[in-house]
């Protein structure tokens, strides 16, 4: 088996830096198996895992079983079990070995009609599963323009927040904003540091200041080393860049 050596760094506040991958709807079992053979023997700075889609929790366990990266699904529902034809409930996600669930992502916000209570509500149910969840934010462009970007994300913040500093101390927070998302316009490290300490101030005002935050959209190996100069940045939630091992392997390197 292929022994690893990771040695994830430390950034500012003791934090490990994060690379998390969002394989989003992408991916076949072929495709699947090289990228995630590629990812196995990495010497990497930071930790690394993959979001990947349901039918292919299996695959990423068995592939990457023994090895540092971790694995994670995309989604959770808010019940246990029951009747709710077309869920997955966060202990399926444990049984397959989940170190990690999004939730909150911006398109199940916009396509799916998630609102801040029910994103709230998935990061409860995947900590009672022992599930890490990776709760993400992000203001629009018009609400970017419009000077709201930080009174969005704190709204969207606040039934998260409402969970208590002890649930919120076993989260990670992903700013992404939509502007950003798979369109190659990446905020500005300044920008993207701006929300980040807005982020850690109303974490600090819980205690709970302790906790990653990641940055995403458009995360590329050219302009990580600059995000992550950026004090109040963690790590990183990769789309795009996360299907090609190469560029992922180069954000986390
Ligand atoms: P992107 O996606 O890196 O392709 O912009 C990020 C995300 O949606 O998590």
């Amino acid at each position: 088996m292929n022994a690893i050596a990771t040695n994830p760094t430390t950034v500012t506040g003791g934090r490990t830096r994060l690379v998390i991958g969002n394989w989003k709807m992408h991916g076949n079992l072929a495709d699947n198996a090289a990228l995630l053979a590629a990812l196995r023997p990495a010497t990497l700075t930071a930790r690394i895992a993959v979001c990947v889609p349901f039918p292919y929790l299996a695959q990423a366990a068995e592939a990457l079983k023994g090895s540092a990266v971790t694995w994670g699904a995309q989604d959770v529902s808010v019940h246990a079990q029951g009747a709710y034809t077309g869920e997955v409930s966060a202990p399926m996600l444990k049984d397959f070995g989940c170190a990690w669930v999004l939730v909150g992502h911006s398109e199940r916000r916009s396509m799916h009609a998630e609102s801040d209570q029910l994103v709230a509500d998935k990061a409860k149910a995947a900590l009672a599963a022992g599930v890490t969840p990776v709760v993400c934010v992000g203001e629009s462009l018009a609400e970017r323009d419009a000077g709201q970007a930080v009174a969005v994300i704190q709204r969207q913040l606040a039934p998260v927040l409402a969970l208590g500093a002890q649930a919120v101390c076993q989260m990670v927070i992903a700013y992404e904003p939509v502007w950003a998302i798979g369109t190659g316009r990446t905020a500005s490290p300044e920008q993207a540091q701006e929300v980040h300490a807005a982020i850690r101030a109303a974490l600090d005002g819980i205690g709970a200041g302790g906790i990653q935050i990641l940055y995403g959209g458009s995360v590329k190996g050219a302009n990580a080393a600059s995000l992550f100069s950026m004090p109040d940045i963690d790590g990183a939630l990769v789309g795009g860049a996360s299907l090609v091992a190469d560029e992922f392997l180069r954000i986390a390197a």
